[in-house]
């Protein structure tokens, strides 16, 4: 059974400085589906989603999934914020490891990712709306998917590191 960690979270949780941080402290390599998808598609989420319309990359990250689990164990992997929406990813997940659900408030995603143009799903008008929408149609299922809820607000890194620390025990 792979024992790797896995983030999980809205867009602008903090899933990939962190994931890299605990990486680092763990002496783990740090892999992120976002990246790696883009990696084989050659061209940016932007452009999938352009092209391709959202279902596609869906389907990308399903088989992303499936690939890390023959291949990856013992590293900290962090995944896109629509990732655990999939049932069959929810599964993929909690068989790749332990799921650490990095959680935020709608004000802080918006803080953080104002002035962003890399997430197809809040550009256009009224960005907040679009984040406390989707965040509350998803939160329920970040919880029901994680092993470990960590809230983000209101700390620093280097407290939710230790945190992170001390779920990897
Ligand atoms: C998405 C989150 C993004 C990326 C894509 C879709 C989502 O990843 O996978 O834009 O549906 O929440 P991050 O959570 O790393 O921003």
């Amino acid at each position: 059974m792979p024992d790797n960690i896995i983030l999980i979270g809205f867009m602008g949780s903090g899933k990939t400085t962190m994931g890299i941080r605990l990486s680092y402290r763990l002496r783990q390599t740090f892999l992120d589906t976002d990246r790696l998808i883009e990696k084989e598609e050659n061209r940016s989420i932007t452009d999938i989603f352009a092209a391709d319309g959202e279902e596609y990359f869906r389907k990308k990250e399903t088989e992303m999934l499936e690939q890390l689990l023959k291949e990856t164990s013992g590293q900290v992997i962090s995944v896109g914020g629509g990732t655990p929406l999939r049932e069959k990813n929810r599964e993929l997940l909690h068989k790749l490891g332990k799921v650490i659900y990095l959680k935020v408030s709608p004000e802080t995603v918006y803080e953080r990712l104002k002035g962003d143009n890399t997430r197809p799903l809040l550009q256009g008008e009224n960005p907040m709306e679009k984040i406390k929408a989707l965040l509350q149609e998803r939160n329920g299922i970040y919880e029901e998917t994680a092993d470990v809820i960590i809230c983000g607000d209101g700390k620093d890194c280097q407290q939710i590191l230790d945190e992170m620390m001390e779920v990897c025990k």
